[in-house]
């Protein structure tokens, strides 16, 4: 089973609308008409519009980096799957370690948005990853699996290949310190077996379960090599055209 390689942009809370569409537009020149690569880009909510209009017309995906899981209401400073959708938005990044950490969200609420991003056709990138005391306890699998479990409760088998995985040792986000590969794979093939047990090993190997955390272009393509790690979420180096670029045909190289 051989699945595309992805890579993803996770701008967080950088750049103005007008400072991603410069950006959108760079990556589309470079690489909107290849399809070897999967590539998703998830500006901040206040660029979705502006992004949509730069990429329309090329193959690159438009993600968000949040949603709330119910599709209108009174939910102040929030924003609904079907407001996305209005976008043309085709993934959504779920329960993020700044999400998680800085914000309060509960394994029970990701998996609320999961099943919610699911049902408006959204595909969910579901974020999962150890801390750096709970690697140090020893306690990586466990939590990796709680997160991936109760992410997926109440996932049909029908709509789980829409589903994607990026793992990301909370460790390794934005600090420079990357997972080794043997790190990184085995928690990537850990990750495929618990799919394996819920979803079966079809749909599991279906499923594309990404590595994120300081991948950059030096490290990327050794880590792009392991056989369970299906692509990239990236965060600092997805700010420049150039190294964004540059993982994109790392990817494409370890297709
Ligand atoms: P980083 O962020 O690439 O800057 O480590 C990755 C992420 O948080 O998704």
């Amino acid at each position: 089973m051989t699945r595309k390689k992805l890579i993803a942009g996770n701008w967080k809370m950088n750049k103005t609308s007008a400072e991603a569409v410069a950006l959108a537009l760079e990556i589309v020149q470079a690489a909107g008409k290849q399809s070897e690569v999967d590539i998703v880009v998830c500006p901040p909510f206040t660029a979705l519009e502006s992004v949509s209009k730069a990429v329309d017309g090329s193959l690159v995906k438009l993600g968000a980096q949040n949603m709330h899981f119910e599709a209108s209401g009174a939910f102040t400073g929030e924003v609904s799957a079907p407001m996305l959708r209005a976008f043309f938005a085709t993934h959504v990044i779920l329960g993020h370690s700044e999400r998680r950490s800085l914000f309060g969200e509960t394994d029970e609420l990701v998996n609320r948005k999961v099943l919610a991003a699911l049902k408006n056709q959204l595909r969910p990138i579901i974020c999962v990853g150890e801390s750096l005391a709970e690697r140090e306890a020893g306690s990586t699998l466990k939590v990796v699996q709680a997160q991936t479990e109760k992410a997926l409760e109440g996932v049909s088998r029908e709509l789980a290949p829409a589903i994607i995985i990026a793992y990301e040792p909370v460790w390794a986000i934005g600090t420079g310190k990357v997972a080794t590969t043997e790190q990184a794979q085995e928690v990537h093939a850990f990750i495929r077996g618990i799919l394996t047990k819920l979803l079966g090993e079809a749909l599991a190997q279906r499923v594309r379960i990404l590595y994120g955390g300081s991948m950059k272009p030096a490290n990327a393509p050794e880590l792009l090599a392991q056989k369970d790690i299906d692509g990239g979420l990236i965060g600092g180096a997805s700010l420049e055209a150039r190294s964004f670029l540059e993982l994109v045909r790392a990817a494409a190289g370890a297709a």
